[in-house]
Formats: C-alpha cells, structure tokens, sequence
C-alpha cells in the first residue's frame, strides 16, 4: 500500500514514522522546504523520546519531500495531519485541510482514500467528501481516523495505542483501514481496533479531549477548596482514583491545562455547539476554571508582597508539560506576561524549551541552562513544568542561592514534610 502523510508536526511525523515501522513505505510531505531538509538529514525537529531512532531504523521506507504534486499522484491512500487551530471566535480553522483538499483533488489522477487525522468538528468528513468529488473525474473517500496520542510519548501512544478508531463511510476504505493497521493489532501490539461512522470518528476525539479536559478543571476546583479547608488534594484524588469508575489518572491538581489540544478543543466543541443551538455548560465552566487556575500563583504572590516591582523572580519550567519542548497554551506565558506587566525581574530555565522561548520574549526576561543560576539571589520562584530535574534538585539549595526560600509550586513538585525541614516558604495546589 502506498502511503502518503501530509503535514510534518507532532501527528504527522509520528504517524509516518510508525507506519514505517509497522511495514509500510510512506512518503512525508510538508511545504516547509527547511523542516524537509532537517528530515532528510535524519534529524528530527522536535523533542519526542524515541522519534529520531525510528527515523533512523527506517530510513529506507520513508521518503521526505515538498513535492506534493508528485506524492498526491502516486500514493493511493494519503493521511491529512495539518493544523486546525483556532480562530479568534474560538472555531477551528479548516483552511489548511481544505488548501491540501484542493491541491489533493488538482493533481490525484486516480481514486484515492483520504484519512483526516486532524481534529475536526462534527460533520466536517461528509462536507470534505462532498467538497472534493464535485465535478471531479476521481473518486475521493473520505476516512475519519482521529489521534489520541500526548506529547512526550507519542511513539508509545501510536505503538501501543489505547485504540485506534476509524471511521468510514464506504466499504473499500473500511477494508482498506484495516488493512493498514493490521500489524497493530495483532501480537505484539493487539491495539483495540474500532470500526464506526464518520460523525462518531469526529465525535469520539472532542468527547475524549473534552472529558480529560473537564476532569483536570474538576480536580483543580476541588483543590481550591482543600485549601479552604485543610484538606490536601494529593490524598483525596489518590483515595478517588482507587475507585475504577474514576480512575487514577488526569486527577493531578496544578497550575491549568495547556498544550495544543486540550484550550483549543475545549473552545471548538463549545463553539460548535453553540452554533447547534446548544450551550455545553460543562464544558464552559472547564474553560473558565482553566482560565482563573493559571493566575492561582501570581494572585497568592501579589497577596504575599505588597509589590511586585523589581522583585527578582525565577520561572522552573515552560513547557505546557514535562517530555516535550511545545511551548503552546503554556500557564508559564500567562505568568510571565503579568509579572512583566509589574516590573518584575524574570529569570527563566527550562531543560529543552530555552531556545524557543527566547524567540518570543527576546530581551526582555534572563536565560538559563541550569536551576542553581536561574535563583540565584531571587525574591522567589514560580514552578511550571514538573520536569525531572526540578522535581529532584536539592531543596536546600533554594535557601543556600535565593535572597529569601519562597516557593510557589504550580505542579506540587515536592513533599510537604520535607519543604518544611529545609526552612522553605512554599505554595503549592491544594495542600
Ligand atoms: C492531550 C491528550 O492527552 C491526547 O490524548 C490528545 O491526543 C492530545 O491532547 P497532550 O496535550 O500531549 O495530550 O498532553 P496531556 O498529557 O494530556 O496534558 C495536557 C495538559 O494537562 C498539560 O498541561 C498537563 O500538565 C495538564 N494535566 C494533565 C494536568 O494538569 N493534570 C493532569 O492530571 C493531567
């Protein structure tokens, strides 16, 4: 089967490479001449444990290139994983699946089998499907193949995927979906293959997206009242997660939800309904939790200081989570910004994302490449990512470097006994 996937980001990369490995020859497009090279150099340009040996394992069964025009001819079935994000009335943006539809339908010169990978609103497949097959002399099937994988362990993810869900409207691309995953879901992998419309397809993804997104608002609520009244969130989300109706995950109390699924899906399924004539209150509420949530560190630290001003501050973490460099939807802008806004001095480390950083803020905060520089002499520090290196660093080190030990934990990073043995001022989620 030949195999084209268009779009080389954090879906598309990782689905090519693990089509690679699962037996198939795929050819990866992008219009990004840059990014294209760094591929063919077998060098892959973004942090995802595992991905750049993949690539290398199967160098010979991928093929990078910008050449759509070719790659839209010669492969039969092509994987769409472009962006949808969001618009400024918080609606998912279609263009760049639409601009690779019409580049797909001007230089396919026979049937194809169309997978959308990206996120897309309810109903948008059967639109896609109409759209193409009009006045055209090819066929277009249109296949709805949503992605569950999370960043930092997106090879697992797709490897040992929690399922795959497929949704079709037509028999020869039902046949041919299960085909292509074959190998995954048998031995070793034996991922759950599930097999449905097109509309569930879409459905299942926001439902799934949405619902984490909801239980981490939940959980983060419940935290604000443990602080109201002495009770401690570590405690009552573990005892919670024993029930199996519950679960244990996704009930880590913290600073919001970020990344670039979970703010954007929220808002386009609830803008989506919206237009439905339909209000998702629980959905709404999550939004505005996520929203108050990130600003729990510097309200409690404007609370603590009568100024801001010409406070020195040290920023652990900017990632929107730890195993990934994507600085998207990070609390750790939300805070930053605001203490800027007050004339604080910024001080920030983070072990992958420093780079990135610096092209958005530029002069205006310090650089760091280690913990010990970044608090040197500060008034206090913000934690934002619960990276290995700042959950292990030495707790007696804050008070040795800093001017005053005071922490505001975003991520509950350390034990409450021990914090209190090294003298630390500390705030943390819920506790
Ligand atoms: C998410 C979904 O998990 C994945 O299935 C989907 O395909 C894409 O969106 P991702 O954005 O990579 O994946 O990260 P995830 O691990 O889900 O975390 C998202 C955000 O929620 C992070 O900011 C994380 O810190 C936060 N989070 C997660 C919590 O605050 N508490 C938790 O218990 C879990």
């Amino acid at each position: 089967m030949k195999i084209a996937v268009t779009g080389t980001g954090y879906v598309g990369l990782v689905t090519a490479v693990c089509l690679a490995k699962i037996g198939h020859k795929v050819t990866c497009i992008d219009i990004d001449d840059e990014k294209i090279e760094t591929l063919k150099e077998l060098k892959c340009p973004i942090y995802e444990e595992g991905l750049q040996e993949l690539m290398q394992e199967h160098q010979n069964d991928i093929i990078y290139t910008t050449d759509y025009k070719k790659s839209y001819k010669e492969n039969d079935v092509i994987f769409v994983c472009v962006g949808t994000p969001e618009r400024e009335d918080g609606t998912a943006n279609l263009n760049y699946i639409y601009k690779v539809c019409d580049e797909i339908k001007e230089y396919s010169k026979s049937d194809k089998v169309i997978v959308i990978k990206s996120t897309v609103p309810i109903g948008t497949n059967k639109e896609i499907q109409k759209y193409m097959n009009k006045d055209s002399d090819t066929t277009f099937n249109i296949v709805s193949n949503p992605e569950f994988l999370s960043q930092g362990t997106a090879v697992k993810d797709t490897l040992n995927a929690s399922r795959i869900v497929v949704g079709t409207n037509d028999k020869n691309s039902k046949k041919i979906m299960e085909e292509l995953y074959k190998p995954l879901t048998k031995p070793p992998y034996n991922v759950p293959y599930l097999s449905m419309s097109r509309e569930s397809a879409e459905m299942v993804k926001y439902a799934s997206n949405n619902f984490l997104a909801l239980k981490i608002s939940y959980i983060n609520e419940i935290a604000n009242i443990c602080e109201k009244t002495g009770a401690n969130i570590d405690d009552v989300a573990l005892s919670m997660g024993y029930d199996q109706r519950i679960g244990k995950q996704f009930l880590k109390a913290g600073i919001g939800y970020g990344g670039s699924c979970f703010p954007k899906d929220t808002k386009a399924l609830y803008h989506f309904c919206k237009d439905l004539g339909y209000k998702l209150q629980t959905i709404e509420a999550a939004i505005d939790i996520n929203i108050l949530q990130r600003q729990k560190l510097i309200e409690q630290a404007k609370k603590d200081f009568e100024s801001l001003e010409n406070k020195k501050v040290a920023i652990l973490g900017l990632t929107f989570k730890p195993g990934t460099d994507d600085l998207r939807e990070s609390p750790a802008f939300d805070n930053v910004d605001i203490l800027l806004d007050y004339n604080a001095i910024v001080n920030v480390y983070d072990p992958v994302a420093i780079d990135k950083f610096k092209a958005i803020y530029k002069n205006k905060v310090n650089y760091y490449h280690d913990i010990d520089n970044t608090i040197k002499d500060c008034d206090f520090v913000f934690i934002m990512t619960e990276w290995q290196e700042i959950v292990g660093y030495d707790l007696n080190k804050y008070k040795e470097l800093m001017k005053t030990p005071i922490i505001y934990d975003g991520r509950n990073c350390y034990d409450l006994e021990k914090i209190k043995e090294a003298g630390i001022k500390y705030y943390s989620i819920g506790r």
